[in-house]
């Protein structure tokens, strides 16, 4: 789909530069997270205290939450040096081998969605993470010998949307591991008021406070809803983001007061429709609304878990009593459908 969409799996370009103008750079900045930042905190200063590099640390959770923003973090309060790639970008055994041997002593190395390296560049990390040591092999068939490159002690940063996307024995190999979860609401507004005066950015604390309600929990929502609702209050208001401004924009955005757009309505209306309210299996329902399996389970699925209007059953995804009264719909009389499993 080519339409924009405030919910979408990946940074567009456009957000890139202004997501890197709005983004903190030291964990005082950073609003929310506050059992991360506790932890973070500690582990930092222990390794600075050391005089070590800190401990490999694996982010995960659902997009837009603020890894790429903390991994940034990370390396400025460890006063290191940040290499930033991702793992669909380490495309060849030789650009793994690059990157390792060009890193600084104690820098940050941060991998993006580390689950789509391919085999062996994270096979060749295994050593790197654990013994600072990498397996160069040369030649081929039974002539090729392997030499063992020390490379600089270092950090790994990888960020994952769910850690259960790693193989094992990548994942072992992080001594921290940190899960992201959805902001609160309150937290949402000061995220919105921070950016909204770095953008000049005018709005009122009932425009802050609708923007919060209806961003999923996510700050790229928020950020990407406040510059929305700027251009809707220049052109059809006075300038401001004020109440009834923020209301009407977000009903021309289609986001509705849960902060669900077209695609989550359709997602939940599909499975009460189509699927009796479930379960349905994951690829049935991707298929049935035209949508990416992968992208219904990392971006969509996680927020309608969140606030519980579907379940997911070993046998599928089930529409709860919630999703029906969203929808404006009666549930079934003999038991919603999460009643029938049992
Ligand atoms: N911008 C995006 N996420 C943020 C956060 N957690 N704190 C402050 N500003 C942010």
């Amino acid at each position: 789909m080519s339409e924009e969409r405030l919910v979408s799996p990946r940074p567009k370009d456009e957000d890139r530069e202004i997501e890197s103008s709005l983004r903190p750079t030291r964990l005082e900045g950073y609003i929310g997270q506050e059992r991360i930042k506790e932890r973070l905190r500690i582990y930092i200063e222990a390794a600075l205290e050391r005089g070590e590099p800190l401990d490999h640390v694996l982010l995960y959770g659902p997009p837009g939450l603020g890894k790429t923003t903390l991994a940034h973090i990370i390396a400025n309060e460890m006063g290191a040096g940040i290499r930033t790639t991702s793992g669909p970008a380490i495309e060849r055994p030789g650009d793994m081998v690059a990157i390792l041997t060009n890193l600084d002593e104690r820098g940050v190395l941060f991998i993006d969605e580390i689950h789509r390296l391919n085999r062996t560049a994270e096979e060749a990390l295994y050593p790197a993470m654990e013994d600072f040591l990498y397996d160069w092999v040369a030649g081929k068939g039974p002539s090729a010998r392997t030499y063992r490159v020390k490379i600089p002690h270092f950090t790994l940063i990888g960020a994952t949307t769910r850690a259960g996307l790693l193989a094992s024995p990548l994942r072992d190999r992080f001594g921290i591991t940190l899960r992201l979860e959805f902001y609160e609401a309150e937290h949402l507004e000061r995220i919105a008021q921070r950016s909204a005066d770095i953008l000049g950015v005018e709005a009122d604390s009932e425009g802050f406070r609708e923007i919060a309600l209806r961003s999923r929990g996510t700050p790229r929502v928020a950020n990407r809803l406040l510059r929305r609702l700027r251009d809707f209050a220049q052109v059809r208001g006075k300038g401001v983001i004020d109440g009834p401004t923020a209301r009407e924009g977000l009903r021309m955005l289609e986001v509705d007061e849960m902060g669900l757009d077209r695609v989550d309505r359709e997602m939940l209306r599909s499975i009460v429709t189509r699927y009796g309210g479930g379960p349905v299996g994951l690829e049935t329902l991707a298929a049935s609304i035209q949508e990416e399996p992968e992208t219904i389970e990392d971006v969509y699925e996680p927020y309608l878990l969140q606030i519980g209007l579907i379940q997911r059953t070993p046998r599928g995804r089930v529409a709860t009593g919630g999703a029906y009264a969203h929808l404006g719909m009666k549930a079934p009389d003999h038991g919603n459908a999460q009643q029938k499993l049992w």
